[in-house]
């Protein structure tokens, strides 16, 4: 096959939800379709179970399984799909926002029950930052969920999206008949299904079909209503819109009974985008260069801590990757080659010899990689839009050992590339602060700190709300922020200049007394604020 035809072949995408919709078993379901894998529950094994928070050892566990499954690569319908997975506890959502940038579309989960959650909102967030095209599945159509109509303009609303629904369904919980798919003209029969893979589906000719009223009787006129109505509100679908992340389509089903993920998985196929262009600093990147780019979004240690190996994953961004081949580490301005990738299907991982743009592969990382690295054949670029967020807790480290002190700077510096919590520091490095999205990311610290660097640590609360980098043209810019408010003022690790507020009024305030400086809760992998000549 020729490296266009194998480029066009290839759909990236990763499913997104709030905890519960169904994202694991969704992932499942798509997987037996495409014959991945064959029985149900394969995946759901792998889970971080969210009920084991406190329960460390079991979680690393788990997430030591969770490597193999952190691409799953399948053939469907003659396209080669590269599933991202995301952690699914959202105390690891860093990981998924990352994650998000190596994609070129997601399927968004649903709960019909509860309709759009928080993280809902948030992953929202970070995909509308990239305009990522999104499907939509209204997932638990057989419980008793909120109305469609009403959870459409749910979804308008609070994930400021247009909306295009593909499927209409007809009842819900206990009276859930299935759906009409409105452009294909067939009604799909609910049934419970939980392990076999067929669906029961009906062709009609419209919705004018006299043949809807002998099946349905007096629902008919309610379903042809109904998809008048929907008809009416929204749009003709338009690809294009779709592509721009102007518009999601929308599916109603049920994961757990593998309802409507066949109808999902095959529109997915149809209109989801191949790799797509990529934002450099030196211009964009496209698939068809034929030099090979990259970047890496994710880091995954091995938790054996006699092997302090990692894998670092590359997204395939241009031309084709080789083994064995020289490519050009950008920051580090060094050649590198990779005898050992990896590409990942279902569970077993396997040696790649080539790759292409929108594969993800692992390379084994002895701690030369950062998220967010570029890989070139001697380009002097970088990757653009891997952002970093600011965390959701801080706290004070704490050095329990001091003889360790070296080997807690080490450790620390090594975590922190990986991308399990971000550092913040004063007094010449002295005073550190860690940054993290979920409570369970500080035992994760404390653990490998400890196991893999022999070092001990205990972190203490601090008073801090979230972190601003503080983007300024010249030091007059901050000179309050310098003199009056520089026990908040921090570094990165890049040596960005941070503003830690105690609260939203203290970061107004310190809006409202330097004007011109600009404080941004999020900033790029790759990005760096002007750089103090001074210590903080
Ligand atoms: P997540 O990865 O998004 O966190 O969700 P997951 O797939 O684990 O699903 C969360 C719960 O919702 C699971 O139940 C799952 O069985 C259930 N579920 C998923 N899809 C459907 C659906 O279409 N209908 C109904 N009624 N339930 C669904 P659990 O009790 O938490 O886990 P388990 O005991 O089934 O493993």
């Amino acid at each position: 096959m020729n490296f266009e035809n194998e480029i066009e072949k290839r759909r990236t995408f990763a499913i997104i939800s709030h905890p519960d919709a169904g994202k694991t078993t969704l992932t499942e379901k798509l997987l037996l379709y495409s014959g991945a894998i064959q029985i149900a529950g394969a995946v759901k094994s792998n889970k971080i179970k969210k009920t084991a928070a406190s329960d460390f050892l079991e979680i690393e566990k788990q997430r030591g399984i969770s490597v193999s499954t952190s691409v799953l690569s399948f053939e469907y319908s003659d396209k080669m799909i590269n599933l991202l997975d995301t952690p699914g506890h959202k105390d690891f959502a860093e990981d998924t926002y990352r994650t998000l940038t190596a994609v070129d579309s997601v399927i968004l989960v649903i709960d019909s029950v509860k309709g759009v959650e928080e993280q809902t909102e948030k992953l929202m967030g970070v995909c509308r930052m990239r305009n990522t095209p999104v499907i939509i599945f209204i997932n638990k159509m057989d419980r008793e969920g909120k109305e469609p109509v009403d959870l459409l303009d749910e979804i308008e609303q609070k994930l400021s999206i247009r909306v295009r629904p593909m499927t209409y369904p007809l009842g819900k919980g206990s009276d859930f008949k299935g759906v009409y798919n409105i452009y294909k003209n067939t009604f799909a029969f609910y049934q419970s299904n939980k392990v076999k893979v067929e669906e029961n589906i009906m062709l009609f000719r419209g919705l004018d079909d006299p043949e809807l009223d002998k099946v349905f009787f007096g629902l008919a006129e309610k379903l042809r209503y109904n998809v008048e109505l929907i008809d009416g509100i929204y749009e003709q679908f338009n690809q294009e819109n779709y592509i721009k992340g102007e518009v999601a389509p929308v599916f109603f089903g049920s994961a757990l009974n593998n309802f409507g993920v066949k109808e999902l998985l095959d529109t997915f196929v149809e209109i989801a985008p191949p790799p797509l262009e990529r934002e450099t600093t030196a211009g964009v990147v496209k698939p068809h260069d034929d030099t090979m780019s990259g970047f890496i979004f994710k880091i995954h240690a091995n938790l054996d801590p006699k092997h302090r190996d990692r894998i670092a994953f590359l997204r395939i961004c241009s031309g084709r990757f080789e083994r064995n081949k020289f490519y050009y580490h950008v920051r580090l301005e060094r050649e590198m080659k990779f005898a050992n990738p990896a590409s990942f299907m279902a569970q077993a991982k396997t040696l790649v010899d080539a790759a292409y743009p929108g594969d993800v592969i692992g390379l084994y990382d002895s701690g030369t990689f950062k998220i967010g690295d570029t890989l070139t054949e001697g380009g002097k670029f970088m990757f653009k839009g891997v952002p970093r967020f600011s965390p959701e807790i801080f706290r004070l480290v704490r050095n329990l050992d001091p003889f360790k002190s070296k080997q807690l700077e080490k450790g620390i510096q090594y975590l922190t590339d990986e991308g399990l919590a971000q550092l913040f520091t004063q007094n010449l490095g002295n005073k550190k602060i860690i940054g993290v999205v979920g409570e369970l990311q500080f035992d994760v610290l404390k653990y490998r700190l400890l196991h893999e660097f022999g070092a001990s640590v205990d972190f203490s609360p601090i008073n801090a709300y979230k972190a601003f980098w503080v983007k300024f043209k010249s030091k007059d810019d901050i000179e309050d922020l310098l003199r009056l408010r520089s026990h908040f003022l921090y570094l990165d690790k890049n040596n960005n200049l941070v503003f830690l507020a105690d609260s939203l009024y203290s970061l107004h305030m310190a809006q409202e007394k330097n004007p011109k400086a600009k404080f941004d809760s999020s900033i790029e992998h790759n990005d760096q604020t002007l750089l103090l000549d001074e210590n903080i």
